[in-house]
C-alpha cells in the first residue's frame, strides 16, 4: 500500500472515524493550546490532515503566514476547501514528505504536530527533530498532541488495546510500518525543547503539550 494514497482514501472518512472512536477528545487535545499561536508571524503545520488545524490557525493568528505540509493530496484538497477566501494568500499548502522536506532556515515561530509523530519510529522522529530544528526561530513553540501510554493500571491496559487497534487499522488502510509509539516527548526534550505546559485526558492517554525551543538563534 502506498502510504499517501492510503491517507487519500481515508481523507473522506477521517473525521467520522475519529468521532466514532474518540468523540471530541482529539479535537480538544489538538486545539487546547492553540491560543499560543496568536502573535506568531510564521507557522508550520505538519501532517495537519483534513485542515481543521489550518482553519483554526488562520482564525487564531490573523497576521501569520502559514505553511502546511502533508503528503496526502486528498487531505490537502480538504484543507484547501476549508480555507476562507481572505486567508488563501497567506497560506501555502504543500504536498511533500515532511521528513525529507528542505525547510527554510530560521523561519518559523511555531510548528504543530498533531497525531503526526506517532506515524514514525523513534529513530525517524529523532532524525526529524534534528532536521527541522534549524528552520525554527529561537524560542519557537512546538505544539504537540498525541497518544501516550498511561503510567500503570487499567488505563494503561486500555490504552494498549486502543493503540493495537489503531496501529492495525492504519497498517491496513495506509501501510503504516510502526507498531509502537515513538518516545517523541523524550526526544524533543533531549533535543533541547523545554516543556512549557501540558494537559492530558483519559488518564494521560491523550496529551496536548507545548514545548519551547531553547537554542539561541545565530542571527540574533
Ligand atoms: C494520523 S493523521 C493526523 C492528521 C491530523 N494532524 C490530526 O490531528 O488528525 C497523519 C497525517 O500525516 C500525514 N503524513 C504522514 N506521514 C507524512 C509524511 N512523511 N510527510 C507529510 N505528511 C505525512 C498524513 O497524510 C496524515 O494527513
Amino acid at each position: 500500500m502506498n502510504i499517501s494514497r492510503g491517507y487519500d482514501q481515508l481523507s473522506h472518512i477521517y473525521r467520522l472515524v475519529e468521532f466514532i472512536a474518540f468523540g471530541r477528545a482529539l479535537e480538544r487535545a489538538r486545539f487546547h493550546h492553540f491560543s499560543q499561536l496568536r502573535d506568531c508571524k510564521r507557522i508550520l503545520l505538519l501532517g495537519d490532515g483534513d485542515g481543521r488545524g489550518l482553519a483554526l490557525a488562520c482564525r487564531v493568528a490573523p497576521h501569520a503566514r502559514i505553511d502546511s505540509i502533508d503528503f496526502s493530496a486528498g487531505m490537502l484538497a480538504r484543507a484547501a476547501r476549508r480555507l476562507r477566501p481572505e486567508d488563501r494568500a497567506r497560506v501555502t499548502l504543500r504536498q511533500a514528505d515532511a521528513l525529507a522536506f528542505n525547510f527554510p532556515a530560521d523561519t518559523y515561530d511555531a510548528v504543530t504536530t498533531f497525531f503526526f509523530l506517532d506515524c514514525f519510529s523513534g529513530e525517524q522522529v529523532r532524525a526529524f527533530i534534528d532536521h527541522l530544528r534549524p528552520a525554527l526561530k529561537s524560542n519557537a513553540l512546538w505544539l504537540y498532541a498525541d497518544f501516550a501510554l498511561p503510567p500503570s493500571g487499567v488505563l494503561r491496559l486500555r490504552a494498549r488495546v486502543w493503540l493495537a487497534l489503531m496501529h492495525a487499522f492504519f497498517r491496513w488502510q495506509t501501510g503504516l510500518a510502526v507498531r509502537a509509539l515513538p518516545p517523541a516527548k523524550n526526544l524533543l526534550h533531549a533535543a533541547g525543547f523545554r516543556l512549557q505546559t501540558e494537559t492530558s485526558w483519559q488518564g494521560r492517554f491523550i496529551l496536548s503539550t507545548v514545548f519551547t525551543q531553547t537554542k539561541v538563534s545565530p542571527n540574533r
